[in-house]
Formats: C-alpha cells, structure tokens, sequence
C-alpha cells in the first residue's frame, strides 16, 4: 500500500496522520479547504507529498478528488477525516444544517468518489473517522451524533456492497471517543479526553491491521458497550455531554 489520499488533513486528527505516513515513507495526497497547513506538510517531503483544495459540500469536489488521484499517480488508501462538530442545545438550524452538510452529504459524495473509482480500478482501502458518537443520539449533538450514526451504517452497507460485486475494496470505521483538537474548542473539558497524537498513532495501526470497526481508545470500547446497552426509557433521562 503505497498511495494514499487523505482528506481532511489540514487540521487535528488528518494532519497528525498525515505526518505518521509521511515518515513512513507513503506517497500522499493531501486536501482540505484551507491549503496553507497543507503545504507545510507538504515540506515535510516535497516529492511524494502533493495537495490540492478541496471542499467536501461542493458538487465538484468528486471532480477534484479525481484531480488530485492523478497528481498522486492512482490510490489504494482513501482516509476520510474531514468533519465538523457542535454542541448545539439551542438548536439553531444553520448549526444542524452545516453539519449535516459536511458530514451527511460531503461524507457521502466523497466515500462515494472513492468507491466508485476503487471499483473501476482493482480495488483499494477506505477508511474513516466517524466517531464514538454514532453510538447513541447525544442531546447535546443532535445532528452530530445523527452524522456519525448515518456514516457508521453507510461504511457497514458498503462493505456488504463491496462483497456482493465481488469489488476488492476494504473498510475501516474509526470511532475515537472525545480528542483534543480544534474541534472541540481552545479548552476542552470533556471527559476521558484523548491526545491527538496518540489518537493518530492508533488510526495508522488499526487502518494497517486492516480492523473493521475500531474504537479508540479501550476505556472508549467499554463506554460505548455500555451505552449501546442502556434503554430508550432510561437514555433519554441521562444529561451526557
Ligand atoms: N475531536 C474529537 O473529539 C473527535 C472525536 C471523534 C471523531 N472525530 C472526527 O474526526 C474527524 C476529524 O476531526 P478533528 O477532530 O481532527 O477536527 P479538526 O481539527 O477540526 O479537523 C477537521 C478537518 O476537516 C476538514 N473539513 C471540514 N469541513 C470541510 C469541508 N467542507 N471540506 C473539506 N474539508 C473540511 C478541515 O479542513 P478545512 O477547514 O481546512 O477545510 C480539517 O482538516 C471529524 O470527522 C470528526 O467528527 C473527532
């Protein structure tokens, strides 16, 4: 597996992976909306590294994502990480919409580009970072935790897919619970609260393991085993933030 494209990779979680698979030695394709991070990294090995912008809600981002396919020389790693998050407990509608925007639609065009090129060209690997949040619906985060529900059951109705066109394409669903990156805000007090670096360094691991789903981190695994047990009667009494 040598060509990899990441989306998202600006910022947080994509950038850190970004740099993992830079000093592993992978050719990579890096895009997001705002370039100036990704020239940085780009720096970093100005030979294999190419970017290109990128917005995930724009209808001809599957276009760009071709492009940038091209400037890579083919792909066999698609790792999706571009995401917008709120809490939003007075529901204002262009919270919910944007959300649903970046991570609903710009999800399901994008995933969408890659497995159809994937398809067409021997196969490949897609992985992504949903989140621990698509385990239950968070009050705090209606459209959030509806986003990351959707992108959970879409990657599982992908890989079923995927088998039955015999396509030679593998999923990984990533789910970290709560990490500390511009996402959540410059002070984040959220609990069991994950270091982005080491968060990353689990993505490349589980992705190279080839895992399925994988929940990061173990303390992570339990509470959302827990949840997924709780009752509608008694969830909907639970303030969880
Ligand atoms: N932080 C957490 O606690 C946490 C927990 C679980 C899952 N996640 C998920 O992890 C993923 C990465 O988030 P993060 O925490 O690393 O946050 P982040 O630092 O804010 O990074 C988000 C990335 O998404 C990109 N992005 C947002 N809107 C985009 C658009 N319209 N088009 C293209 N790129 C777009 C951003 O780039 P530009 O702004 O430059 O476009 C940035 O590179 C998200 O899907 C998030 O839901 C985060």
């Amino acid at each position: 597996m040598q060509k990899v494209i990441i989306i998202g990779a600006s910022s947080g979680l994509g950038k850190e992976v970004a740099k993992l698979l830079i000093a592993d030695g992978y050719t990579l394709g890096l895009a997001a909306r705002r370039t100036q991070p990704l020239e940085d990294l780009k720096a970093l090995a100005p030979e294999r590294v190419m970017v290109h912008a990128i917005d995930v809600t724009s209808d001809d981002a599957p276009q760009e994502l071709e492009h940038l396919i091209d400037m890579v020389g083919g792909i066999d790693l698609f790792i999706y990480t571009a995401g917008v998050g709120f809490q939003n407990m007075e529901l204002e509608p262009d919270i919910e919409l944007k959300t649903v925007n970046t991570n609903a639609l710009g999800f399901t065009r994008m995933i969408g580009a890659a497995y159809r090129y994937m398809a067409e060209h021997g196969g490949g690997h897609i992985a992504a970072i949903s989140s621990i949040a698509g385990t239950k619906g968070l009050g705090a985060a209606p459209s959030y935790s509806a986003t990351k529900a959707m992108q959970n059951t879409y990657l599982q109705a992908l890989e079923q897919q995927a088998h039955m066109r015999n396509l030679n394409i593998t999923f990984t669903d990533l789910r970290p619970g709560f990490v500390a990156t511009p996402l959540l805000g410059d002070n984040p007090q959220y609990p069991m609260l994950l270091k982005t670096e080491r968060v990353a360094k689990e993505i490349v691991t589980a992705i190279k393991h080839h895992r399925h789903v994988w929940v990061i981190d173990w303390r992570w695994r339990i509470a959302t085993a827990l949840w997924r047990r709780i009752p509608r009667c008694l969830w909907r009494h639970l303030k969880v933030k």
